[in-house]
This record gives structure tokens, C-alpha cells and sequence, in this order.
């Protein structure tokens, strides 16, 4: 019997690319699936190109966004804007190339809680390199099922077909501790309360040992933890389902996979498939409702998984099926508070426990509260540094720094000034830091008074929320003091903000454009400008969530 010959893959590689003959024949193989010819216009690689993507060559600066997409695009994303709605981000995408409608699809926090920033989460989507939709933890189940439309368009065809007889290019495996698809294993120390007692607030000071476990940091990098659900919640679950206990599960036993394998946060839309597929008349059509993202009772806000449980009682998945519906439960990032200068082996933390009651029962910040309630001493927890890709301390340490840090936003500058003062660096710091009561949340207070002492923090202004009748905050301080902070901006100094990105970020970068209108004589369209400039050039840099 005679085979005809298989297709041969169009030549991509340009024959001046330094490849051996079955090299080239495998890699326009690969790239031919990489880049899915059918009816688009293909560029070959620049020798430089080919070069970077062979193991040992010298890979050249690529850009990700162009390596395997080449829509022509022109890379402008004003969606790129944490404050605005998913509707009108998708309006600002539409017609644009489905990479550019994934990303609009993403929170805009660059937050790096996915593994990556948003645009190269959205292009790792739209090259199926990365095949789980449900990462972007700002943008919830909203921006979840945003990506499940959009991927349908992506079509069924295999993402890479590498040639049969070619050897796989693999990348290396990433050192552990490194990322969150391969973490180390650090040891919790302490935890240690940051509020006085009579506040509304419970934030924790938690330190971690590093010893042996390969995880080095810097400052300004997060730190990403993999935590574990309340047994209680766990408990909860398991009489709701009528389930056994040991009900064994891949290895594992129903409740183990409950307390450290899954979400039990906002019940995901294939929860209420299940449901759906496994109750009859009127409750199908609420399960089926939730599962499109509708509110037929007007409490799907609320539903959480054992919540959405007791929402059908008496109907008993199998709890396999049931486990199958679920969210894998993600790490949690938080940004570092301390400077592997004064110590490589320990990391701090500032953690606020999340609680609050939805009718009788208090619903439990996972990962908070592992941290205030559940973990003790000497226990291991998976962890990785995730490198902050725009968020570090000025290259020329006599380059001044104004940090504007409120409430837990204080953690990663309390490592720049650790770090400051470690190296000695001359440059002036000024910090803004702003809570509910000077009494009683005053985080880091003696800390900061010795490094006032000791002049490593030139500067510290103070925002009290609820001191007085009226709310300030630390954008009404920088107004306050707009002269002298626009001083500092004509003196070269590096602006940093951290903390929540929804309002205070936003209302930050208001104040600072007014000052610099105000104090800088500029029209707000050119203090608009100024302060985009600063951004570009890496002299406004935030880390908020
Ligand atoms: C880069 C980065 C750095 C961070 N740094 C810090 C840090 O330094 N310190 C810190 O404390 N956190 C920090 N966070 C936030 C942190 O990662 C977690 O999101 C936070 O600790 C909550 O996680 P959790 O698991 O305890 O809560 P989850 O189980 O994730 O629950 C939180 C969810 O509960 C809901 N929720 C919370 N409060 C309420 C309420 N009052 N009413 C209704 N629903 C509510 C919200 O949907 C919220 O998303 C950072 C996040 C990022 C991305
Ligand atoms: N994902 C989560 O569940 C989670 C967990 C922890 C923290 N967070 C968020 O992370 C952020 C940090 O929380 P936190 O506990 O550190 O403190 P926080 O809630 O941000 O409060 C810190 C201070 O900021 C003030 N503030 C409120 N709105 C502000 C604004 N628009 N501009 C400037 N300051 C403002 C607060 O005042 P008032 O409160 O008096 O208004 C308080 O004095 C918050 O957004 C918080 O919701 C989220």
C-alpha cells in the first residue's frame, strides 16, 4: 500500500535561520499550528526572531504580543482602566482582535494574581497556552464568563501542533517559589496585631521563615500563599451534601479536598449547572438562571457554595460530580513588608482578616483568616514570590520617594524604608499613611518613629478617617501640603501608591493632578499629561488590589 507523503508545513524560518534541516522542518511545523495559517497573513521570523526561541541561542527582546499573533493591532488599550465597568471596557474593545477584547475582558489591576499581568494573561488565552479562564480573581465570575464567550471564538483547532518526530522545546521548569504553578514551602512564624483594642479593624503583622525553601525576594515583590479552607466550613458542606467525610476522591477524602483542593467562595455557574441537570420544575429554572449569571431571587451576591447548597435542599449530588463543579482554590498574593536586607531568610506580611455576616452565619476571608485564625507556628504553607514587574524602589537611591500607603497599603513601603535605611541610601522618603483611628490604628507606629529618629523617613503625614466628623484622607493631606509635595516632584522624587485600587487609587491620582495644576502652573489638561508622564517614565508606580 502506498501513503502519500504528509503535508509539508509552509517555510516560516528564513533560510538564513542557523537550524539543522530537521530543526527547521519541526519548528515551521510548530509554528505553522502556533500562528494557525488558514487565511491570515503570516510574516516570517527575523533570524533574531528563530534565535530567541531556540535553547542555547541568544534570545533577543521579544514582545509577547506580537511573537504569535500578528493582527496588526496598534496596542493602544484605554480599557486598561481599573475603575470602569466590564460593559464599557468591552465597548472600548469592540473591533478590536480577540486578544484585545480578552484582555478588556480582564480587571485591569495588573495585579499578578492570575501568574501574569493582564494583557499577557489575555495572550496566553487567545494562544491556548493557557487554557483556565477563571484566574482573574478581581474580575470574578463577571469577567469569567466574559472569557468563556469570547474563547468560543477562538474555535476547536489544537493551539500547537509540534511535528511527530521533533524533539518538544520545553522550557525549563521554573525554579519553586517562583510562581504559583510551582511554590516552595515556607513556615509560618508569628502573627502579631496590628489595631489597639476598640478597633473596627483586625489587621495582622505575620512573619514567615524562608529557611531552606529557595524562595528569595525583593522589595516590592508579593508574596503568594496557597491556603486552606475553615474546617468548620468544610463541616458545613459535608452535612449540607448528606456526604460522607471519607468519601474518597482522587486519592484524597472528600473533606480533605474540601478544606485545601477547592473554592468554597461564590458559587461558580457549573455548580448551578449540576443543579440544573439534577432537580425538576421550578427549581431548574432558578439553577438554570444562575448558571447564566441571572439573579433570579436576587440573592446570587450572596451565594456562596454552601449557600447555593441549601438553596436546593434535598437534592444530593454526587460528590464527586459535586467537587468536579467547583473552583481549584487559588493562592492569595500579598504584597511583602519587609526587606530581605535586614534579614533573606523571613518575610513579613500586613494582612486584614476579611469577615462580614450575610444572614445568620459570618462568611470568612480564606486566606485572612487562615493567617488571624488558623494556622500556628511552625506550620508549612505553599508559597512563591511573585516579582513585581513595575513596582520597586528608585535604581539611584538619593532619588527621593513619596509613598502613599492607607491602611494595609503601608506593607510593601514599610519595606522600602527597611531597605532604605539597610543600604543607606541618602534619598529623602516621605510617607502618607491614613487609617479610621489614630488611637487605635496606628499600624507600625514605633517603628515609624525610630526610622523618623534615626531621618530614614524624612517625612510622615497622617490621615485619621474617623477621628473627627468629617473623613480625611490621605489624598486631603497631599492637597494640604501640595507645595512642598510638589518640591519634591520638581526635585526628581519617585511617587508610589498601594492599597485599594477601586477608589483610593483613583482618588490619589485626582490630587495629584490638582497639585500639580495648582502648584506646578499647569492647565489640568497638562497636569493630566504630567502625571501620565510620570507613570511612563516609572516615576508613578502603584501596587493596589
Ligand atoms: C498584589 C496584591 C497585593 C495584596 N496585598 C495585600 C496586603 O498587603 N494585605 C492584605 O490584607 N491584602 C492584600 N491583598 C489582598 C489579598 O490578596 C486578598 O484578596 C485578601 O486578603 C482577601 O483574601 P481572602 O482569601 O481572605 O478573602 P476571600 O475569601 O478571597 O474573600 C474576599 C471576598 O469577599 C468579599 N467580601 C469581602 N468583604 C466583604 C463585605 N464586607 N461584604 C461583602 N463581600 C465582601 C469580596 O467579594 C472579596 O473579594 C493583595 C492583593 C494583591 C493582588
Ligand atoms: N479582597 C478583599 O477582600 C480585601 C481584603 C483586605 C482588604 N481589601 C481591600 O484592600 C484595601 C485595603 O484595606 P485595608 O483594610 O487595608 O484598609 P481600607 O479599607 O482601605 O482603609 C484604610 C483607610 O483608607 C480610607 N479610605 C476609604 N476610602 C478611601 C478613599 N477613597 N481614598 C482614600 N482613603 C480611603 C479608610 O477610611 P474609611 O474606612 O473611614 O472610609 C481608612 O481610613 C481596601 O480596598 C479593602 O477593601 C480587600
Amino acid at each position: 500500500m502506498n501513503f502519500a507523503p504528509p503535508p509539508q508545513p509552509p517555510a516560516l524560518l528564513p533560510e538564513s535561520a542557523p537550524f539543522t534541516p530537521e530543526q527547521r522542518a519541526w519548528l515551521n511545523g510548530f509554528f505553522a499550528g502556533l500562528i494557525s495559517l488558514e487565511g491570515s497573513a503570516v510574516t516570517p521570523l527575523s533570524p533574531a526572531e528563530s534565535a530567541a526561541l531556540m535553547p542555547g541561542a541568544s534570545a533577543g527582546p521579544q514582545d509577547p504580543a506580537q511573537d504569535a499573533v500578528n493582527d496588526g493591532d496598534d496596542g493602544e488599550a484605554p480599557w486598561h482602566d481599573q475603575t470602569l465597568p466590564l460593559a464599557e471596557r468591552m465597548k472600548l474593545a469592540e473591533g478590536r482582535p480577540l486578544r484585545r477584547r480578552l484582555m478588556a475582558a480582564m480587571a485591569q489591576q495588573d495585579c499578578g494574581q492570575c501568574g501574569y499581568n493582564c494583557q499577557d494573561y489575555s495572550d496566553a488565552v487567545a494562544r491556548k497556552t493557557e487554557e483556565r479562564l477563571n484566574l482573574c480573581v478581581p474580575g470574578g465570575k463577571e469577567t469569567a464568563r466574559m472569557l468563556k464567550t469570547l474563547h468560543a471564538e477562538l474555535g476547536a483547532q489544537p493551539a500547537v501542533v509540534a511535528g511527530a518526530a521533533a524533539p518538544a522545546i520545553k522550557a525549563p521548569p521554573p525554579q519553586a517559589g517562583r510562581s504559583r504553578d510551582n511554590p516552595a514551602v515556607a513556615t509560618f512564624l508569628s502573627r502579631t496585631r496590628l489595631n489597639k483594642p476598640g478597633s473596627a479593624k483586625e489587621t495582622w503583622h505575620v512573619e514567615l521563615d524562608l529557611e531552606g525553601s529557595g524562595i528569595d525576594y525583593v522589595v516590592g515583590d508579593s508574596f503568594g500563599i496557597y491556603p486552606a479552607n475553615d474546617p468548620g466550613l468544610a463541616d458545613a458542606v459535608l452535612a449540607a451534601l448528606a456526604a460522607p467525610a471519607d468519601f474518597p476522591i482522587g486519592g484524597r477524602t472528600l473533606r480533605e479536598v474540601l478544606i485545601g483542593g477547592v473554592s468554597l467562595g461564590p458559587a461558580p455557574d457549573m455548580l448551578f449547572q449540576l443543579y440544573s441537570y439534577i432537580t425538576g420544575g421550578a427549581r431548574r429554572h432558578v439553577a438554570r438562571a444562575l448558571a447564566s449569571g441571572e439573579n433570579p431571587d436576587g440573592d446570587a451576591d450572596t451565594l456562596d457554595v454552601l449557600a447555593a447548597i441549601e438553596k436546593f435542599p434535598g437534592t444530593r449530588p454526587d460528590p464527586e460530580a459535586f467537587i468536579e463543579a467547583l473552583d481549584p482554590l487559588q493562592p492569595r498574593l500579598f504584597s511583602i513588608a519587609s526587606s530581605p536586607k535586614i534579614d533573606p531568610r523571613r518575610v513579613a506580611l500586613t494582612i486584614d482578616a476579611v469577615r462580614y455576616p450575610v444572614g445568620k452565619r459570618t462568611r470568612l476571608g480564606v486566606a485572612s483568616t487562615f493567617f488571624a485564625d488558623r494556622i500556628t507556628p511552625g506550620a508549612k504553607v505553599r508559597a512563591y514570590v511573585q516579582r513585581a514587574q513595575h513596582f520597586a524602589l528608585p535604581a539611584d537611591p538619593s532619588v527621593p520617594i513619596i509613598m502613599i500607603g492607607p491602611g494595609t497599603g503601608i506593607a510593601p513601603f514599610r519595606a522600602f524604608l527597611y531597605e532604605r535605611m539597610a543600604t543607606k541610601a541618602p534619598g529623602r522618603n516621605w510617607l502618607f499613611f491614613g487609617h479610621q483611628h489614630s488611637a487605635h490604628d496606628f499600624f507600625y507606629e514605633d517603628e515609624l518613629a525610630g526610622m523618623k529618629a534615626a531621618r530614614v523617613l524624612t517625612r510622615l503625614t497622617l490621615a485619621w478617617s474617623r477621628d473627627s466628623a468629617e473623613k480625611i484622607y490621605v489624598q486631603d493631606r497631599m492637597r494640604d501640603v501640595g507645595r512642598d509635595l510638589w518640591a519634591w516632584l520638581a526635585d526628581g522624587a519617585h511617587v508610589y501608591v498601594c492599597g485599594d485600587a477601586k477608589r483610593m487609587a483613583k482618588d490619589v491620582e485626582a490630587a495629584l493632578i490638582e497639585i500639580v495644576a495648582a502648584f506646578g502652573l499647569r492647565s489640568t489638561n497638562d497636569a493630566i499629561t504630567f502625571v501620565a508622564e510620570l507613570k511612563k517614565n516609572g516615576r508613578y508606580q502603584q501596587d493596589v488590589y
